[in-house]
């Protein structure tokens, strides 16, 4: 049964129901099979999203801009230092200004609260494309693409190897609300927030998942489904990269760590991959590795995600 998302926002996995999950995933579906035929799917004619960003992105920012336009809209890009945003405006402001203007916006910045006050007092949705907290389209996407190569998504094993930061956050909501078993490791004192794990542990009891967060990166891949690694150091943190890359090395995705994986598993990563850290090359241009279906349909989910909120 369709459920109505329309003006919804989307600020992280964890605010959406299943049913809500679903019909993203069947509207990406059938968007990515219109796009694929060239059959037109207008669904936002004469719509402006705008999209504000105080962080870099190549897939975040092509695939909306070019995704709005396949849907008929429009797409304004604005860097977040060109807006009075938190500089001689408040959030309470630029949010009632932009809903006067907009139809809905995305933004990729890094205080996850600045997000959740644009919608809070705006009255167009908005789309969180990125804070240091969570990236729900990046995860959305991902279960969308996990999908489509195993056909289920209930019952398989995601391990995600490195720093418990923003993919690791939307990762435990997205697995613990299609019924998925995600195993975390992480170095010490890199770990997910205690409240996102409690968050995702609820999920999980419903939906019948388990979620395990350790420190062993072999036993957290063994007979893993799909292997998950992110950088090291997010965008802000690149003077801790150093220090960084000395804690993490042994959470290196190579091709001795992945024997451990089922034979059939699927290599991810949300791009861009800081190649010879994180994953080597044997491994992100392995037969196994769908990093770019990945990235690819980032495009699709987002469309339907705009289409079903704006
Ligand atoms: N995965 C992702 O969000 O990529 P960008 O930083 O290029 O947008
Ligand atoms: N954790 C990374 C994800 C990039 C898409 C970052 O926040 O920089």
């Amino acid at each position: 049964m369709a459920v109505n998302m329309k003006a919804k926002s989307l600020i992280e996995i964890h605010h959406l129901s299943h049913e809500e999950i679903w019909q993203i995933f069947d509207l990406s579906r059938t968007l990515k099979e219109k796009r694929l035929t060239g059959e037109s799917h207008k669904l936002l004619e004469g719509k402006k999203l705008g999209m504000i960003f105080s962080k870099p992105s190549t897939r975040t920012r092509v695939s909306f801009e070019v995704g709005i336009f396949e849907l008929g809209g429009t797409g304004l890009y604005f860097n977040q230092n060109d807006l009075q945003l938190k500089k001689s405006e408040n959030i309470h402001d630029t949010a009632k200004v932009l809903s006067r203007y907009l139809d809905g916006i995305m933004i990729r910045t890094f205080d996850h609260q600045d997000v959740v006050d644009l919608a809070k007092y705006g009255s167009i949705p908005v789309i969180n494309g990125l804070t240091d907290l969570h990236h729900p389209c990046q995860v959305l996407t991902d279960l969308f693409t996990i999908l489509e190569k195993k056909r289920v998504l209930k019952g398989l094993k995601l391990a995600y190897l490195g720093d418990g930061n923003n993919m690791a956050h939307s990762l435990l909501h997205g697995c613990s609300k299609v019924g998925m078993d995600i195993s975390i490791a992480s170095p010490s004192g890199y770990t997910p927030v205690d409240f996102v794990v409690k968050e995702s542990l609820e999920n999980a009891k419903y939906f019948g998942s388990k979620i395990e967060i350790i420190e062993d990166p072999v036993e957290a891949v063994k007979d893993a489904d799909i292997v998950y690694t992110d950088v090291w150091a997010s965008m802000g943190q690149e003077a801790e990269a150093l220090e960084r890359k000395k804690k993490f090395m042994k959470f290196q995705i190579n091709p001795e760590l992945v024997r451990n994986a089922k034979d059939d598993y699927l290599f991810m990563h949300c791009l861009p991959a800081h190649r010879g850290d994180e994953v080597v090359d044997e491994v992100i241009d392995s037969s196994n590795s769908i990093v770019f279906d990945e990235a690819e349909n980032r495009l699709h989910v987002q469309k339907a995600i705009m289409a079903l909120t704006m």
